[in-house]
């Protein structure tokens, strides 16, 4: 008799291409393969938010919303997944009540059945409305711990968080690794404990940038995690994750694997060939990275900061900058490194390390990080870091927008450049919430770009694989 099928989450169309491409796979490539994705059986297929919203509108002169309607038209039987930064959504700051819970009721509306909700300081104050506005919809709200390692996040750290996580009403749990920190034997345990301590299901996302993921994932389905996610073979590995066909031959003998191989390896092939297209997006990544394990930084967030010094002519300083944001995170109480907190704690060790000395600039989303303007910091904050920040330079731009101020600029600039009046339409109106500026470039583009849309999309169905 087959084996019970393993709940696994397909990634590519999501965090494989973004890990790997810089998020620049463009729907026209997605679609032809999408009713073969739909015919594997995996338990979800996450296909949106984290950055392809934002790339999009800032690269691809696509409507993030027409992509998802692309998604719900072609997969019938799989649940579609997508990551949302808590309070930040898909961008990058704050947004009110009020858009978080108008942006939840439009993605469940257009298809989404899993929200993956999680804050870079894991601040449940930061995800809770979030997982009540999905709860609301009747939507799987999936709370998460962005796991890194430190002298506070123990054990006990975890179990504990994971436990608020349920108790505001989260209906499953995501152990986010997004540097490949977790290493097998811990994530072993750790997974063991809160299968006993929790009733939701725990979902285990890792990254193979470190070189442990495979591992990790086997551990952590022998201790009974509930889903682990994967990525298609050809956009599998580096910064992105184990291989959905390798972590298949993993669990399952040729003479019980319940999944259909030859689907499978139609799927790879099919990345495969339009991988090339997208070369100029490739990282630099060899093999495997170990400074995330040796000092703490994640690959993406090493390759970023190499390139910004390379543009400035400082490589030499490369070690320095390496060296400088372990320093940092253990000043403002070990934050992990994930958006925005990455990018805040890279940017002022570039500052640091440009200097020569320690925060003589500071940057002001690092002063905010510092005062808990993100949200409550893990661990303590360096008293003589305190001591820098001048509290008087807080908060003075905390402009609170409404949506109906929102609404009435959207619509005046429609008027205004000859647009029929996109406001009034709430998928339109959460672009230009969202990304202002790019939304413009979009939307006076419309007029322009219909023939290279229509050749996109030609292009995707000449590739039609079924
Ligand atoms: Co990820």
């Amino acid at each position: 008799m087959p084996n019970k099928k393993a709940n696994i989450t397909e990634v590519v169309l999501r965090d494989g291409q973004q890990s790997l491409i810089a998020t620049r796979m463009k729907t026209s490539d997605m679609l032809p393969v999408l009713k073969l994705l739909d015919k594997v059986g995996y338990s979800s297929l996450e296909v949106w938010g984290g950055a392809t919203y934002d790339c999009c509108l800032r690269y691809l002169n696509e409507n993030p919303w027409d992509r998802l309607k692309v998604f719900k038209k072609h997969i019938k039987k799989t649940k579609l997944q997508m990551l949302l930064r808590g309070k930040n959504l898909v961008g990058y700051k704050e947004y009110d009540d009020s858009v978080i819970s108008l942006f939840i009721k439009n993605a469940v509306k257009e298809g989404i059945n899993i929200f993956r909700i999680f804050d870079s300081l894991n601040d449940i104050n930061n995800i809770k409305s979030s997982i009540e506005y999905v709860n609301r919809e009747g939507e799987n709200s999936q709370g998460t711990i962005c796991y890194t390692t430190s002298p506070v996040h123990n054990e006990k750290y975890w179990i504990t968080l994971a436990k608020n996580i349920e108790d505001i009403g989260a209906k499953s749990l995501a152990i986010k690794d997004m540097a490949g920190l977790l290493r097998p034997n811990v994530g072993f345990e750790l997974i063991k404990k809160l299968k006993k301590n929790l009733k939701i299901p725990i979902y285990l996302h890792t990254h193979s940038t470190t070189g442990l993921a495979d591992a990790t994932n086997l551990k952590a389905y022998e201790a009974g995690v509930d889903n682990i996610d994967t990525s298609i073979s050809s956009f599998s590995n580096l910064y992105a994750h184990t291989a959905t066909e390798s972590f298949i031959s993993m669990i399952y003998k040729d003479s019980d694997n319940p999944f259909d191989m030859k689907l499978l390896t139609k799927i790879a092939e099919y990345f495969q060939s339009i991988r090339p297209k997208y070369i100029q997006y490739e990282g630099s990544m060899r093999g495997v990275d170990i400074n995330m394990l040796l000092y703490q930084v994640p690959g993406g967030m090493l390759s970023i900061l190499e390139k910004q010094l390379v543009d400035l002519k400082k490589q030499d300083r490369l070690k320095d900058l390496i060296d400088e944001i372990p320093k940092i995170r253990e000043d403002v109480g070990y934050v992990p490194l994930v958006t925005p907190s990455s990018q805040i704690v890279g940017a002022q060790a570039l500052m640091n390390v440009l200097d020569n000395e320690r925060y003589k600039t500071l940057n002001k989303e690092f002063i905010d990080l510092v005062n808990g303007k993100y949200g409550k910091i893990p661990g303590k904050v360096n008293k003589k870091l305190l001591n820098k920040i001048d509290k008087n330079i807080l908060d003075e731009s905390n402009e609170n927008f409404t949506i109906d101020s929102y609404k009435k600029d959207f619509s005046e600039f429609c008027k205004s450049n000859d647009l029929k009046d996109f406001s009034n339409k709430e998928t339109d109106l959460l672009n230009y919430i969202l990304f202002p500026k790019e939304s413009k470039e979009y939307y006076l583009s419309l007029n322009k770009h219909t023939w290279n849309d229509v050749v996109g999309l030609q292009e995707g169905f000449g590739l039609f694989i079924e």
